[in-house]
């Protein structure tokens, strides 16, 4: 949530601020501004997307010699999106302007004292508590200040400050929200996100939490909160420019699930080796012979790759195995030992709940295994074990191809440990290994029947209410095939195991609320059916996600997409491509912002 950008050297600053701001607009999207500080300073700032600001700025006067420069792209939190309350803010003088990222919990207390000590504030905002108070402590020294206005500060927060006083430097602050420094030639970078960085340097820093970065042209230095300078660790970044732009496709959203196929592959490579699954990363093997439970927690998408990955691991293990909400399970009294297994899945890395329980976990003496996307992000770096999935850059707000690399990759790990346990034999493994080598080519026969989709999307696009239905490994998919398309169409979509629908929803069935029933598995074959003239009954229609050899489904649907038959573990990864593409044909029809849905932002920072 909120994108930051800084720069300091040599080129022209705007573009690169803004630039840097459009490649991290899917953080935030509800109003945007920027400060600059050289000779003279500029600040100019407004309600609404990048390109409003760009507007702004072409029709304001702009002629200086600027150093250094912030901006902000920005999802509110405290105070409605407006122009006021929009970033950068600034101190009483003008002198001192703050972009920030997360939530500043004791704003209010800080605030009141602020007021009575003659400060005047113009917005509502949580953050410009944090431009006075380091007006209130600066003495010549804009570290110095920083340091003691961030000590005063309980919450979450990524700051990028300048100061019109010195006018060389950037200070960047990191308290669990994220941000990275970029490494230049003669010029750095700073950006809450790899891909505002990805046009200039693949050399970065990224800051843990609780450290503060002093960012000049030429240098970096990094201090702890109590102003200790502390060693560097520079990484290289392994994504590259190209995976993070459109490359012609209308939206990111589309591109992204259309690479689904590249993204299986990569999953699997070097870890599926002639029939056997080797997950070398794995630290302590020996810990997993040992596991006596193991919970999954996740949030929003990734938690439905969790319940995939639940039901796997159920299947193949002989433990008790529970998925979770990460923003449930952090507040419980979860039943952890040391014998415990936390696997956290994010596609960020950054999802503040999967954080929280990330740590909650970890205090209660549980081994932790983290399923990311992004390498150096906080799950990354702070679980035990790492796994990573290897989708490359996600830009759209919904997540797709993440999805299917998740699921993909609890797949590995599930028929990994139990081969470590016992619990899956040599026969199995290398038969599940052929199904997974296929999984790849499965999907661009999906990928493929675009047509079909779209006339899925001309039929629902225009209606209000949709159920989706499945059983055992296809109840996930009917969730997330409904997060989908509600997240980009606002469209009300629900999904229920499909043996719940006669206690309750079938009270909404009728004519125009029709449903999609995803069925790839034949024990439970014959219960769809029944479950599919129960919403015919009712005069629904139904759209069919189906297995090519369930003839019996097809011909009670009034439509289907036909899913190539695999194992039941893989077809959840095939079964969600025809539900994403539906639900970005839908969103694209009714000329909505499928990439930046309303209410909605990336990488969900904040509790
Ligand atoms: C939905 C979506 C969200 C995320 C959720 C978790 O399309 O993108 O539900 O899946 O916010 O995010 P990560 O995986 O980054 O922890």
């Amino acid at each position: 949530m909120c994108g930051i950008v800084g720069y300091i050297g040599d080129r022209k600053i705007l573009p690169i601020i803004i630039d840097g701001l459009k490649r991290l607009e899917y953080r935030g999207y509800d109003s945007a501004g920027v400060a600059l500080v050289g000779n003279d300073s500029y600040f100019i700032k407004t309600k609404g997307r990048i390109s409003l600001l760009e507007e702004k700025i072409n029709n304001s006067y702009i002629d200086g010699n600027y150093f250094v420069g912030i901006g902000q792209t920005r999802w509110a939190t405290h105070g409605e999106p407006s122009d006021l309350n929009a970033h950068p803010h600034i101190d009483c003088n003008g002198e001192i302007f703050v972009v920030h990222n997360g939530i500043i919990e004791n704003y209010y207390e800080i605030k009141k004292d602020l007021i009575e000590r003659g400060h005047r504030f113009l917005s509502e905002t949580d953050t410009e508590v944090v431009p006075h108070l380091i007006e209130e402590y600066y003495e010549g020294d804009i570290l110095k200040a920083v340091l003691k206005a961030v000590n005063k500060l309980r919450g979450s927060f990524a700051l990028a400050i300048l100061s019109k006083k010195e006018r060389d430097k950037i200070i960047a602050v990191r308290k669990e929200s994220p941000l990275i420094v970029g490494i230049g030639k003669n010029e750095n970078f700073l950006a809450s996100d790899i891909p505002a960085l990805l046009p200039h340097t693949k050399n970065i820093v990224i800051l843990k939490d609780g450290e503060i970065a002093l960012i000049t042209k030429d240098e970096i230095k990094i201090f702890d909160m109590q102003g200790n300078q502390i060693g560097i660790e520079k990484m290289e970044i392994n994504w590259n420019l190209e995976q993070s732009e459109k490359k012609g496709y209308k939206h990111f959203m589309l591109k992204e699930i259309m690479e689904e196929g590249e993204v299986l592959k990569e999953v699997i490579r070097g870890r599926v080796k002639d029939e056997k699954i080797e997950l070398n990363e794995i630290k302590d093997k020996d810990f997993l012979r040992r596991v006596e439970n193991i919970y999954i927690i996740a949030c929003g998408t990734a938690y439905h790759a969790g319940l995939i990955g639940n039901y796997i691991l159920t299947d193949l293990l002989n433990i008790p195995v529970k998925t979770e909400v990460a923003s449930e399970f952090r507040y419980e009294n979860p039943n952890l030992s040391k014998n415990s297994l936390v696997i956290l899945v994010s596609q960020s890395g950054e999802t503040a709940d999967t954080i929280a329980s990330l740590r909650v976990a970890k205090k209660l003496g549980a081994k932790t295994l983290g399923v990311v996307n992004v390498n150096g992000s906080t799950i990354f770096r702070e679980s035990d074990e790492v796994l990573q999935i290897f989708a490359g850059p996600e830009i759209a707000v919904a997540s797709t191809k993440a999805y299917v690399a998740q699921i993909l990759t609890l797949l590995l790990f599930s028929v990994y440990i139990g081969k470590i346990r016992g619990d899956v034999d040599e026969d199995f493994e290398k038969f599940i290994v052929g199904e997974i080598k296929r999984v790849s080519e499965f999907s661009e026969i999906l990928l493929d029947k675009k047509d079909e989709y779209l006339e899925i999307a001309k039929e629902i696009k225009d209606l209000d209410d949709i159920f989706y239905i499945g059983r055992l490994l296809d109840y996930p998919t009917a969730l997330e095939g409904a997060l989908k398309l509600k997240e980009i169409s606002y469209i009300h979509a629900e999904g229920y195991p499909a043996g719940e629908l006669k206690h309750g929803p079938l009270a909404l069935i009728e004519e125009k609320v029709p449903t999609f029933a995803i069925s790839t598995d034949e024990r439970v074959f014959e219960k769809i059916v029944s479950n599919i003239k129960e919403v015919k009954a009712r005069n629904g229609k139904v759209y069919s996600i189906v297995r090519d050899d369930f003839k019996g489904i097809i011909k009670e649907s009034d439509r289907s997409v036909i899913i190539p038959k695999t194992h039941i573990y893989l077809s959840p990864i095939l079964s969600v491509i025809p539900l994403q593409l539906i639900a970005y044909f839908t969103a694209d029809l009714k000329g909505l912002d499928v990439d930046k849905p309303r209410n909605l932002a990336k990488s969900v920072t904040v509790e």
